[in-house]
């Protein structure tokens, strides 16, 4: 997969090359390119941003460096995505559709976004998504992306060294994973939950479920409420 980013600070996009990220781009799995928007502008100043039409605090990212940043990294056939606190919200299964795409661009805005004419225009030529990646404003679209690329990468066959891994996760089936636990079977007098050490297959995943249960409806009930009755079976707890 080929990931370009546009960005008015391309440093805040290092961390793309370390980790995971920086795993996969190594391997050969993931290509990640950072582009400068100042150097898709023409004036002595450089400038990317200008006052609002009709008025209001901030400035708005002027549309000609933006559209010509997007017209040179963004081919036929790239998927664009603008991060902004009112997009649609960034979620798993998105993330999995985005990691099916051959390439994505991401335009980071800054301020108060950019001049909805880039985007207006931009959809003339390929999809494009605004996406938000929570209900909370950022300074910029940089670590939305961050996370967003995180998320599609781990999801890229050869990225994650045990595939099962990304099969009981949370978010996977509708529900918060259940609690993990490692060695020592007693830790500062705490034990492992017994039935884990059991070696009683079919009993851990029923506790596992149960735990996956209790934790979705302490902490996200939202997402009980939108599951379909057929996603239970008679034997979930009542919660
Ligand atoms: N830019 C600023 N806030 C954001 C958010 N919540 N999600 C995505 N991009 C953003």
């Amino acid at each position: 997969m080929r990931v370009d980013v546009v960005s008015i600070f391309p440093d805040y996009l290092a961390p793309l090359g370390l980790s995971l990220v920086g795993k996969a781009a190594a391997s050969g799995v993931l290509d990640v390119r950072v582009h400068h928007l100042r150097d898709f502008t023409h004036d002595k100043h450089r400038s990317v941003d200008d006052t609002p039409v009709g008025g209001g605090a901030g400035m708005v990212m002027r549309p000609e460096p933006w559209d010509e940043a997007l017209r040179t990294v963004a081919p036929e056939g790239a998927r664009l995505i603008v991060p902004t606190p009112a997009g649609r919200p960034f979620t798993q299964a998105l993330a999995a559709e985005l990691a099916a795409e051959p390439r994505l661009v991401f335009a980071c805005g800054r301020y108060e976004g950019i001049d909805q004419r880039v985007v207006d225009s931009a959809r003339e030529r390929m999809p494009v998504d605004e996406v938000s990646i929570g209900d909370y404003v950022l300074a910029g679209g940089e670590v939305a992306v961050l996370v967003m690329v995180e998320a599609v990468a781990r999801l890229l066959p050869g990225v994650l060294g045990n595939p099962d891994s990304l099969v009981e996760e949370s978010h996977v089936d509708g529900l918060l994973e259940y609690p993990v636990y490692t060695k020592p079977a007693v830790w500062e007098s705490r034990e492992v939950p017994p039935v884990l050490l059991s070696g009683h297959h079919a009993n851990i995943v029923r506790w596992r479920r149960d735990e996956s249960l209790r934790r979705t409806a302490r902490n996200r009930p939202d997402l009980l409420d939108r599951l379909p009755a057929s996603s239970f079976d008679d034997r979930d707890l009542s919660i």
